[in-house]
């Protein structure tokens, strides 16, 4: 069996719930490297995933190391630009962290290196390896739903603000809010089960309100609290969001909160077709209703672990060559909507895409 040599950049909390974990199972993966600039990050990797051989803070060691095949970039999202070319340049293949970067023009930058290195790199769509998502894509694919006109999502929480003050509310390090963390998730799986049509125009409203002021924000609990600092950070970044898109197949609406004052999450996917719809649960199961009997059935099925299956599938790449679902060139259409939809809520206007 061929081994694929590691190195894991960024050991926060992604990569400890996630990568760490998955990698470790994988027998023809050899974790080389920890890398963090907080070296008690990566050696407390380090200590709970003993597979790991190494700890280092400097990411350019493991890229000069000629035993590293592959390396995970799981940075706040600003630094996957440059980790990820740094990489790419020195000939490593990547799977680096949804979002693919701040915006539009530098993700693209990334797709065309490794184009022109013949590198595989990956996006963390993890939610493209969930078995729902398998099914409904197998569905809408066979015809089943008829035309899916619109869909709708829902990505709302009561108080989920994460790290507030610090990289994830902080724009020129996120690249922004609710839209760029949690809708890239949803309005990814929509473009993917819609087979990724081509965009028309966008229309987009986003909102800074819950924590204006950082100090004077209510919260019971908080993501990434680690990373807060509501005394010298910054929250500039959207915590609701709200937008309607056209593309070639269906229009596709969509409300995001990352906090609001109604303590509901609501958070779902409701895919429309003249013959069938769908419920999508966000990370869960599906419901169907059918327009001829008028029945809702809830599908049985398995699930699984999708990040282990994604990380397999990037491992897999890395070994045949072959792209995947996940492939950077099949979700850079994603990393376009996005930067449409900030561009039409600062401009107040409809965005129109070539
Ligand atoms: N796929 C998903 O569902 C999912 C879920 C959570 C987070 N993410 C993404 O993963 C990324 C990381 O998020 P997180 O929650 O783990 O953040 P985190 O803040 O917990 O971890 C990031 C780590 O990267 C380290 N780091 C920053 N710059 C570095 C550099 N140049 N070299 C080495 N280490 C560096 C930081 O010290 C920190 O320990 C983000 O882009 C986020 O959007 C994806």
């Amino acid at each position: 069996m061929k081994t694929v040599t590691v190195a894991i950049i960024g050991c926060g909390r992604i990569a400890n719930a996630v990568h760490f974990p998955a990698l470790s199972k994988l027998e023809n993966v050899r974790i080389k490297y920890a890398c963090d600039l907080i070296i008690e990050k990566a050696e407390k990797a380090k200590e709970d995933f003993p597979k790991t051989e190494q700890v280092i803070t400097d990411y350019k060691v493991a890229l000069a190391d000629s035993e590293v095949d592959a390396v995970y970039v799981l940075t706040p999202n600003f630094a996957h630009y440059t980790v990820t070319m740094d990489a790419l340049k020195a000939g490593k293949h990547v799977m680096c962290e949804k979002p693919i970067t701040v915006n539009y023009k530098l993700s693209k930058e990334m797709a065309d290196e490794a184009e022109k290195r013949g590198k595989i790199l990956n996006i963390g769509v993890c939610n493209r390896y969930n078995r729902s998502i398998e099914l409904l894509k197998q569905m809408n694919d066979e015809g089943k739903f008829g035309n899916i006109y619109h869909v709708y999502c829902s990505f709302r929480a009561f108080r989920s603000i994460p790290g507030l003050g610090g990289a994830f509310t902080d724009k020129s390090q996120s690249g922004g809010g609710v839209l760029i963390d949690w809708g890239v998730h949803y309005l990814d799986l929509i473009m993917y089960i819609l087979g990724v049509p081509k965009l028309k125009n966008v229309t987009c409203d986003a909102y800074c309100e819950m924590a204006k002021d950082m100090k004077a924000y209510k919260y019971r609990d908080m993501w990434s609290e680690d990373t807060k600092d509501v005394e010298n950070g910054v929250n500039d970044v959207d915590d609701f969001i709200s937008g309607h898109i056209r593309t070639e197949k269906a229009s596709i609406s969509f409300n995001g909160a990352w906090a609001q004052n109604l303590d509901i999450n609501d958070c779902y996917i409701d895919f429309l077709g003249d013959k069938k719809g769908a419920r999508l649960t966000y990370g869960g199961k599906f419901i169907v209703c059918n327009g001829e009997t008028l029945e809702t059935e809830a599908p049985e099925y398995d699930m699984c672990n999708m990040f282990e299956r994604e990380d397999e599938g990037f491992i897999e790449s890395v070994l045949t060559g072959v792209k995947n679902r996940n492939n950077i060139e099949n979700v850079i259409e994603t990393a376009k909507l996005l930067d449409a939809l900030y561009v039409s809520s600062e401009r107040k206007a409809e965005v129109t895409l070539d």
